[in-house]
């Protein structure tokens, strides 16, 4: 399965912060027996983030996963971007990051977080801390396995 990853950091982008979550997603998912694609950081911009979805999409990811910009911050338009690439939408992903958060913490709520399919691609915006996208991981990533072996 080959899997990308985008981190959406104004901050990131411009070399100010260290893209530690998105190293944190590489790891667990080459830990789980995914072939990284690619891994980029790219600002909070919308269309610049809905163009490299589409594009992972185009170059056969399986599984786009993105980092941050899930909040309530002006900034933050992650699930705006991925509302314009997908064609159908996996609430349950989102659902089942929500409710299994939600047990770690209240500010889970906080996260607007989007989940769908285009073509064969799977998209899943995870938070922006490296702890919150490790717990959301770790509970998602079993069962993604089986959802993705359906879409092919
Ligand atoms: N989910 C988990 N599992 N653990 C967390 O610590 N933090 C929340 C939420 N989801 C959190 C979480 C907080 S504080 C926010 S603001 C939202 O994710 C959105 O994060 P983002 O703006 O960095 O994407």
């Amino acid at each position: 399965m080959k899997a990308a990853i985008i981190t959406s950091s104004d901050k990131g982008y411009a070399g100010e912060r260290e893209d530690v979550s998105g190293q944190v997603i590489a790891d667990l998912l080459t830990e789980a027996g995914y072939e990284i694609m690619r891994k980029v950081v790219l600002p909070d911009e919308k269309q610049m983030l809905a163009d490299e979805m589409k594009d992972l999409c185009d170059h056969g990811a399986d599984l786009v996963l993105t980092t941050g910009g899930t909040g309530f911050s002006v900034r933050d338009v992650t699930p705006e971007a991925t509302k314009m690439v997908i064609e159908r939408e996996a609430r349950g992903i989102t659902d089942a990051i929500l409710f299994y958060s939600l047990s770690i913490t209240p500010r889970a709520m906080l996260s607007r977080a989007m989940a769908g399919i285009r073509g064969e691609t799977l998209i899943v915006n995870l938070p922006g801390s490296p702890k919150a996208v490790r717990e959301a991981l770790e509970y998602i990533l079993p069962s993604l396995k089986h959802g993705l072996e359906i879409l092919k």
